[in-house]
């Protein structure tokens, strides 16, 4: 029997063995890479026509970080996989499978999970990428907790990374988009633990995943593609009419951020009989200050509670969350034992919650 056969009989033996047990999922480690190079409010002053007040004043961003040289999405995700896997202390060997989450892939085809996989040299484990935007940390998160609950994998390598700062149009044109966005990925090791007291244990309570395509057109990327028509997925024309940036209707991106954010929390709250009180901490996607302020005042949060990266890093869309994690667990603010809430909302329109015992 080859090594691969064996190793799939092991997993189909581990799964009907585990299957409905206390098996949950734990987040072994955490770890984030952000490029060095800082790109300031003043430095975007000089490159299109904005001001630092307009952007602090409309989305609380301060600074964000750019690549400079030839980096790709997936060497950000190789840097912070690895210090997730330092910190796990496990051997890379015994990763089950990998979950990116990106909207800024290395190239159109294959999937950049599958570019993170040849530079781990981890041949034969699944690699999937998660289109799901701004969601798609959580997403891969949702999928990876069933798959270890089902006792199908034990280790699971989950990322969320993008480079923006090559796709943006950095002209005055692209000002209300191209202000808002950082680069940076943030890597998890989540992994199978028995669970005896779910009120201290570290586990995964539940997750949740929605997502409303009627709103696709809100805030999207249209070429290249396949709907751009018969001439080709990209032509001069869709360059010409700058069709390769990003577009966003950016009140209504505002208005369904904070409605489904504030949704998703009730929801993960009502599923595990949980009050807003008794939650520990909060790290909500970090598209911009004034949605999580928002969402803080409605649900009367206090703001000890509510842990933002943005001000430093912008929009890192599929990486805000574990780049917060990361963040929150080097400033002593999540520790183990807390109850901790995350929510996001992207593009598509998608939305998502998690509860963890961390
Ligand atoms: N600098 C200076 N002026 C700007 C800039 C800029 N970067 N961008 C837009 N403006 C101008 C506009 O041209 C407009 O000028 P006009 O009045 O002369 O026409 C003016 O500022 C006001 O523009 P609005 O779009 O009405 O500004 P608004 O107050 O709605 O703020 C913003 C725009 C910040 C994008 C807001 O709508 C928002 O926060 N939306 C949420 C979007 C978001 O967070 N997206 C992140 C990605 S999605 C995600 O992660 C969930």
């Amino acid at each position: 029997m080859s090594e691969q056969s064996q190793s799939n009989l092991k997993l189909e033996n581990n799964f009907q063995s585990k299957f409905h047990s206390n098996i949950q999922s734990k987040i072994l480690s955490v770890a984030s890479f952000l490029p060095s190079n800082v790109v300031t409010n003043f430095d975007l002053e000089k490159i299109m026509d904005t001001t630092n007040e307009w952007i602090l004043q409309r989305t609380g961003i301060s600074e964000r970080r750019w690549v400079t040289g030839d980096e790709s999405t997936s060497d950000l995700a190789y840097s912070a996989s690895i210090k997730a896997i330092e910190n796990a202390h496990i051997d890379k060997k015994d990763i089950d499978m990998i979950l990116l989450a990106t909207l800024s892939p290395d190239h159109e085809f294959p999937g950049t999970a599958c570019f993170l996989q040849g530079k781990l040299k981890l041949s034969g484990i699944p690699a999937i990428d998660i289109r799901q935007q701004c969601s798609g940390f959580i997403y891969a998160l949702s999928m990876a907790d069933l798959y270890i609950k089902s006792g199908r994998y034990k280790n699971i390598l989950i990322v969320g990374a993008e480079i923006h700062s090559q796709g943006l149009d950095k002209s005055t044109d692209g000002r209300d988009v191209s202000v808002l966005f950082g680069d940076g990925a943030g890597a998890v090791i989540l992994t199978a633990n028995e669970v005896k007291n779910k009120d201290t244990d570290s586990h995964i309570l539940s997750t949740h995943i929605h997502a409303d395509g009627q709103f696709a057109k809100e805030l999207w990327l249209p070429a290249p593609g396949s709907a751009m028509g018969r001439e080709g997925r990209i032509t001069n024309v869709h360059l010409l009419e700058k069709l390769q940036y990003p577009r966003m209707n950016g009140k209504a991106v505002f208005t369904h951020a904070v409605r489904r954010m504030i949704e998703s929390l009730d929801e993960c709250c009502n599923c595990n009989n949980v009050k807003l009180q008794d939650i520990d901490l909060f790290l909500f996607h970090q598209a911009n200050l004034r949605i999580v302020e928002s969402i803080s005042q409605r649900l009367e949060l206090p703001s000890s509670k509510v842990f933002n990266t943005v001000q430093k890093f912008a929009n890192t869309t599929a990486a805000t969350i574990p780049i917060g994690m990361d963040y929150a667990i080097q400033e002593n603010k999540l520790q183990r034992g807390m109850l901790v809430a995350l929510s996001t909302f992207g593009s598509g329109f998608t939305w998502g919650s998690a509860l963890i015992r961390y």
